[in-house]
């Protein structure tokens, strides 16, 4: 029975999935309602000439879990300065609201976000929030404007001329919103706070789960119509709107061929070449990236002939394929961490499916390889999370060394860790989302080759047995061979 549901689950969202390309997203679902005039096409992030992502994050140390991404673009400064401080104000005001809570189900703030328009002319960053509390998950947005003739960077409402504006849609998006039985909303700029344009330049403005009607209705938009929008416009809006209908319609990532560049020592230590029950082995493992920081690591790995693995953040890993494919190609491995990295336990089945798949998609378009590992996001897990990952052909993988990098920001530290906790056949968690946990990595190479260690890539540790789909690996090669946990 529960299987049954769960083929038909897979079945709908690979639809959605191929129906509405890498572009239009609903990673974590909250567009029940796709196509029509209130969907917005999203730019393809890695078509953005100098974005990195950014990470702020908090484990399970609170009794709470956190992960924020968002962008940074080259030459926008206010309007990063912008989306950093929304990033930072959302972060304080969930750890304010969760002081009291304790400690399970942990409460969870998660990020992620999309670009409704990047060009020269103007970008628009959503952010896209989603909260837990003990029960379900509540969804909010909130688009934040730059305007590239005055270099400005403002809220949806400065899209608009003034108050008397905001008054005019507020009737507008009432009258619609009544005539579907909902009430209708005031002029209040914190309901009006994500506005971007669809392909035709009907202004869409989105309200937060709750804001109108029932919190089960999901995301409620309306779209106002170009013809009727255009009086309320201010000149930044107009030129925003313009800049949504002079983008190309997104076109799919292409799959470029991977040319390895293996360097002559990685080649020596190529998959397959390394006896792990001969060998002293050490699995170092990056989670969250790739960041800003990822190229200096793969430098590091690179001139040490270290090879690793990375477990990437679909939405970090949309916005830099180029990291992946130096990643793939100087003979490291590439794995999940889910798409946006909220806790995949609190999730049910189909959205579950939703993340891993989208992120699975993501990687085989960029490297041309589908991969098979998926670290779950806080290393937690389900029996929902076992069964679909059983059906994807994936194996969990977790660590049996944790080096809380996240949480002491010094090199030194995060070193000691990993060099004590390692041991033949050990799983070591790292994020290289943070500088310091990079500018350990050189120590720890060091250290851990002059006690005789090889690094290898997670699968090299488990050998010939190799790794099963649906299957848990809580640690390093010894623990694999505990029971799996179903
Ligand atoms: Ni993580």
């Amino acid at each position: 029975m529960h299987k049954m549901r769960f083929f038909g689950g897979i079945a709908l969202i690979a639809a959605f999935v191929a129906g509405c390309g890498m572009t239009t997203a609903s990673p974590e679902g909250d567009h029940k309602v796709p196509a029509e005039p209130t969907k917005i096409d999203f730019v393809t992030p890695s078509a953005v000439n100098g974005l990195v992502t950014r990470t702020l994050g908090e484990g399970d140390g609170g009794g709470r879990y956190v992960h924020i991404t968002y962008p940074e673009i080259k030459g926008a400064d206010p309007l990063n300065d912008k989306v950093r401080q929304e990033a930072e104000r959302q972060l304080r005001a969930f750890r304010e609201s969760t002081v009291k809570h304790g400690p399970a189900p942990r409460p969870e703030l998660n990020v992620d976000w999309q670009l409704p328009v990047a060009s020269d002319a103007a970008i628009a960053v959503r952010l896209r929030t989603g909260e837990f509390y003990g029960a379900n998950w509540g969804n909010a947005n909130r688009t934040i404007w730059y305007d590239g003739r005055t270099k400005q960077a403002f809220p949806s409402t400065g899209l608009l001329d003034g108050e008397a504006a905001l008054g005019g849609l507020a009737e507008k998006v009432s009258r619609r919103l009544e005539a579907r039985g909902s009430g209708g909303v005031g002029a209040n700029p914190e309901l009006f706070d994500s506005m971007a344009f669809n392909r035709d330049g009907d202004l869409v403005v989105e309200f937060d789960d709750c804001q109108v009607g029932a919190c089960s209705l999901g995301r409620v938009a309306e779209a106002v119509p170009a013809a009727e929008v255009e009086p309320l416009l201010s000149a930044a809006g107009r030129r925003a709107r313009e800049a949504a209908r002079a983008a190309a319609p997104p076109t799919p990532e292409t799959t470029p061929k991977v040319t390895p560049t293996h360097s002559p020592e990685a080649t020596s230590n190529q998959a397959g070449t390394v006896d792990c029950a001969k060998t002293k082995c050490v699995a170092l493992t990056f989670d969250d990236g790739p960041g800003p920081h990822t190229a200096m690591l793969l430098d590091t790995l690179r001139d040490a002939g270290a090879r690793a693995t990375f477990f990437t953040v679909g939405v970090n890993a949309a916005a830099r394929p180029d990291l992946l494919r130096r990643m793939s190609g100087e003979g490291h491995l590439v794995g999940s961490h889910s798409w946006a990295h909220r806790d995949l336990s609190k999730l049910s089945s189909s959205k579950i499916a939703d993340s891993l798949i989208r992120t699975q998609d993501t990687l085989t378009a960029t490297l041309g390889e589908r991969p098979t590992l998926v670290r779950p996001p806080y290393g937690a897990i389900s029996k929902d999370v076992v069964a679909v990952s059983k059906e994807l052909g994936i194996s969990l993988v977790n660590w049996d060394v944790d080096t809380r990098d996240w949480r002491d920001r010094k090199a030194g530290v995060v070193a000691e860790r990993a060099v004590k906790g390692a041991h033949p056949g050990a799983i070591i968690l790292m994020h290289d989302i943070h500088r310091t946990t990079v500018e350990a990595v050189p120590g720890v190479l060091k250290r851990l080759r002059g006690k005789g260690y090889t690094f290898v890539t997670v699968p090299e540790l488990y050998g010939s047995a190799g790794m099963q789909a649906g299957r848990l690996y809580p640690s390093g090669a010894s623990g694999a061979r505990k029971q799996p946990l179903t």
